[in-house]
């Protein structure tokens, strides 16, 4: 300790800054810390000028060497598409039917038809695709417009009841709030749970039934089995769209509903909207 105090007594080169008797020294750098620092700022100099890196008005220097995180992007999704191009012109052009004869591209179909359902169907229909109240489950066998391939392609590609595609599928239930009587409602609505369940009021079903006949069964078929042609669901199968509750039933027979689906036409390919279509399809309802 003696000899070290010793030491900086005899070597007294400060700062000349001084704080209640405590002394800064003035010792140089060392060499390889300056040698170091001197590096980075050629190294940030040269960087400045090889990648983007100043901002300007609009947008920044772009650097010598042309590097951009979106033209590798676009690269590396123009070489996914290459590979996949192959897959994509056979999905565009083969017949529908012929795409689950044919086992890879039938695998490409569902696999490419799952990443297009994630991104532009589940908001709606469920990730699982099981649906919601008003949006139709899609994994069963019950189908409002068609389950064969070329029809859900049909109702994909114009959507329905929108009013963007001329060739949506179209068709709408009036609101019978404004056509019959609440008791006539009442009739109906206890005719329409006797079919799949017990109604709320038995005393009703028979005179029900008449308005049935008389106002409901031209679209949805004298036997209540529902119309594809129009969209009209079935209404014996306990498979609800909107609910099969005493309350939700009235509200649906006296406002109606009317539930639309945007076209993907303009919006996907044809051959993304066939990989989706195949993918619905398989889910487990597909005819
Ligand atoms: C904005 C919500 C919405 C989106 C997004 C949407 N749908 Fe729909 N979809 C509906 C509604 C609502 C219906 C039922 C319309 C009706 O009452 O007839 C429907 C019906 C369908 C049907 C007919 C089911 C049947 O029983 O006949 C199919 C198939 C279908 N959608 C597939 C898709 C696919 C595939 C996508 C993605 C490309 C998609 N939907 C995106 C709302 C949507
Ligand atoms: C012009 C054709 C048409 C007529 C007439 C009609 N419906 Fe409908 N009905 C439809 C369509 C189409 C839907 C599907 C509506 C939607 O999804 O937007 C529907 C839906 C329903 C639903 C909902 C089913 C569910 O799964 O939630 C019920 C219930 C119903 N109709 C009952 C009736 C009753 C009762 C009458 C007679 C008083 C009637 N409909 C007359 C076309 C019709």
């Amino acid at each position: 300790m003696a000899k070290k105090s010793k030491k900086i007594a005899e070597d007294p080169k400060t700062t000349g800054h001084s704080w209640d008797g405590i002394e800064e020294f003035d010792n140089p750098m060392p060499r390889w810390w300056l040698w170091t620092f001197y590096a980075t700022i050629i190294w940030g100099v040269g960087y400045t000028i090889a990648y983007p890196a100043w901002p300007m008005i609009s947008g920044a220097t772009s650097g010598l060497l042309g590097w951009s995180t979106r033209a590798n992007v676009a690269a590396d999704i123009q070489r996914a598409e290459d590979a996949n191009k192959e897959n994509w012109d056979q999905l565009a052009s083969v017949d529908l039917a012929e795409i689950e004869k044919n086992p890879e591209l039938n695998a490409y179909a569902s696999k490419a038809g799952a990443s297009v359902f994630m991104t532009f169907c589940a908001q709606c229909h469920g990730s699982g695709a099981a649906g919601a109240k008003g949006y139709p489950n899609l994994l069963d066998n019950d189908w409002l417009w068609g389950g064969r391939i070329e029809d859900i392609h049909a109702t994909v590609a114009h959507g329905i009841r929108n009013e963007e595609d001329p060739d949506a599928r179209y068709s709408e239930m009036p609101a019978f709030g404004d056509i019959l009587s609440k008791e006539e409602i009442d009739q109906v609505v206890n005719y329409v749970m006797s079919l799949s369940k017990t109604p709320r009021d038995a005393s009703m079903v028979a005179a029900g039934e008449t308005v049935f006949m008389d106002n409901c069964a031209t679209c949805h078929g004298d036997d209540a089995t529902g119309d594809r042609s129009m969209g009209a669901p079935n209404l014996r199968d306990a498979i609800w769209l909107y609910g099969g509750d005493y309350d939700t039933l009235k509200t649906t027979v006296t406002y109606s509903r009317f539930g639309v689906m945007p076209a993907w036409s303009s919006r996907l390919s044809d051959a993304q909207i066939r990989a989706v279509a195949a993918y619905v399809h398989q889910l487990g309802g597909g005819e």
